[in-house]
């Protein structure tokens, strides 16, 4: 390897300054990002799915507009982010090939079905609040597209949370019908919404490196801890509780005890074998498919276009 180069990278991480597409790096820092920002690019558009199916069912038209919004906001996140990853010499269809053949990975929990109008609230509160945690500190990467980039996202996914909070809310304070819809949506996202931070730190292979590389600034059990300890005075103000029977203050400590989780389902998820993984992967496809003629008539015009430019 070439030292000179290695110590520039070095000296720039020390300095807390953003390596750049231009800047040399070493082979595995670019790979690694390469997998975490793919990743990350195709969680947001998977992620679409169980909300989008609620589009035609939201209970009245303001929300139906919200949610929207919502969803069209994660296709702008993947789009930021499998550019990100492009600048890394990676190309998108390259990264869409991974996603659909299955040798790319994406957050466990879009495997879980939506079943009601609370799990779209549940979604937003949970969902993106562990997505708030864990991409805040993402902002401060060193790698400077991927942290620019989650700048924007996170403002978007506070708006998101808070969406989800306000259903959950409406809920939480309706009918007593719609106040157990809105427990049982809580009660069966949040272990998963805990998961979405990863695997134990004692589990975790990529964590070390990618903390000394600078690219996650906490660990997997810091950021999940954070979220507990965000979550627990929310579920209060929404009159829910959080399905935990372990989950008590620790005044010593300062945070949450929380009890452990069930990582045997994490794995399996991670595996494929959550309860929606096929159906989320199937609509991929089609979607995929069902689109060639919108990027050839894409590529068409653009050829044109820069033919005519050209004469
Ligand atoms: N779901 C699926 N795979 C997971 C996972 C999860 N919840 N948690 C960990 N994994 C995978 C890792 O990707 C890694 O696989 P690989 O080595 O084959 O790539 C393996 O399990 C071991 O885990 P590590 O802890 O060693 O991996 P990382 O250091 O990469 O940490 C991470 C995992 C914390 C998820 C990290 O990659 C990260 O911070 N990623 C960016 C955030 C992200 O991807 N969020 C996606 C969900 S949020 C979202 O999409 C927004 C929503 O609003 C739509």
């Amino acid at each position: 390897p070439d030292t000179e180069a290695q110590a520039h990278f070095d000296a720039l991480l020390a300095a807390d300054e953003r390596i750049e597409p231009r800047d040399w790096m070493p082979a595995k820092y670019r790979k690694t990002l390469v997998r975490q920002i793919s990743q990350h690019a195709h969680s947001e558009i998977i992620g679409m799915q169980p909300e989008g199916a609620w589009i035609s069912r939201a209970p009245s038209l303001k929300r139906k507009s919200i949610l929207i919004a919502k969803v069209q906001d994660e296709a702008g996140h993947g789009l930021y982010l499998y550019s990100a990853a492009e600048t890394l010499g990676t190309t998108r269809e390259e990264m869409n090939e991974q996603l659909m053949s299955g040798k790319a990975k994406y957050s466990s929990i879009f495997n879980y079905p939506a079943l009601t109008w609370a799990d779209v609230g549940a979604i937003g509160w949970l969902v993106d609040g562990a997505a708030i945690c864990n991409q805040v500190p993402l902002c401060r990467c060193s790698y400077g597209p991927y942290g620019r980039a989650m700048v924007r996202v996170c403002k978007e996914e506070s708006f998101h949370q808070r969406q989800g909070w306000e259903i959950l809310h409406a809920l939480s304070n309706g009918t007593p019908e719609q106040k157990a819809m809105a427990q049982d949506a809580v009660n069966r996202y949040y272990g998963p919404a805990l998961q979405m931070f990863g695997p134990p730190d004692a589990d975790s292979p990529n964590s070390q490196q990618s903390m000394a590389w600078k690219i996650k600034r906490f660990s997997n059990d810091e950021l999940r801890q954070r979220f507990v300890d965000m979550m627990v005075p929310q579920a209060e103000a929404l009159g829910l509780t959080l399905p935990d029977p372990d989950l008590a203050w620790n005044e010593a400590r300062g945070h949450y005890d929380y009890g452990d989780l069930d990582w045997d389902e994490l794995k399996a998820v991670i595996a494929g074998n959550g309860p929606c993984n096929t159906q989320r992967m199937a609509h991929k496809i089609k979607a995929h498919e069902d689109g060639a003629w919108v990027r050839e008539a894409a590529a068409a015009y653009a050829r044109r276009h820069t033919s005519t430019d050209a004469t």
